[in-house]
């Protein structure tokens, strides 16, 4: 039995921390404010797209647009009530088989990347305890392109000096599982076949981890 992927990586929000709700609550709380019909079902197109792109995205769903000091000034106010949020954070909040998964490659010695499109993720991997984990850590301040832009992946590939073809991800978000695809990587869904059609695996939680998708010569 050996290894089947060189390397690893993560996304954040909703894969390894629970923290995709305070996303959509912090959205919609500014939604409400403007006035926006905003949906748990709206909320997915946002997961994984950057804050700028999500903004663009609530906005176009009320038929509003803004000016772009407007527009920053909407981003800004949703992160403050966002950090607010994950400032409280406690490593309950940690996904069911997270730790233990990250635990587990480092044993196999396996690389570990993050590829996030958060600002926070620094905080929060602090906040959590899990930093240590990681032999790279991308995220929202190391990369221009939204996802579904392969860049977050192909970046984290590159940090860790492994071919993306030998790397495994794992995502939540449509825009997530589209970015990993295009950065030619194998994919494990994390959530339902419906909302994420082109994961390659699809698990309820990292915690329903097999090790068909983990190893070799079983
Ligand atoms: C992604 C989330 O991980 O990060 C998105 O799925 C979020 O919902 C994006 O918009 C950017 O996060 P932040 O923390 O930089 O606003
Ligand atoms: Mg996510």
């Amino acid at each position: 039995m050996g290894n089947r992927w060189k390397a690893v990586v993560f996304d954040l929000d909703g894969v390894i921390v629970d923290t995709a709700k305070y996303h959509y609550l912090a959205w919609k709380r500014l939604a409400e404010e403007l006035d926006i019909p905003f949906t748990v079902a709206d909320n997915e197109r946002l997961k994984g797209v950057s804050r700028m792109a999500s903004l663009e995205i609530l906005l176009s769903l009320g038929g509003k647009r803004a000016q772009a000091e407007e527009k920053k000034r909407l981003a800004e106010r949703k992160n403050a009530w966002y950090v607010e949020m994950i400032d409280k954070l406690t490593r309950e909040e940690l996904l069911p088989g997270a730790e233990r998964l990250l635990r587990q490659l480092r044993r196999d010695g396996v690389k570990i990347a993050l590829g996030s499109a958060s600002k926070n993720a620094a905080r929060i991997l602090e906040r959590l305890e899990i930093g240590e984990y990681f032999d790279a850590r991308i995220d929202g301040t190391r990369v221009g392109k939204a996802k579904p832009d392969p860049e977050v992946f192909l970046l984290a590939a590159k940090s860790v000096g492994v071919d993306p073809v030998d790397c495994l991800v794992f995502e939540d978000a449509p825009a997530g599982v589209e970015a990993a695809k295009r950065a030619g990587m194998h994919v494990v869904g994390i959530g339902s076949e419906e909302n994420l059609p082109l994961a390659d695996w699809i698990l309820e939680s990292l915690d329903e981890i097999q090790d068909e998708i983990l190893y070799d010569g079983l």
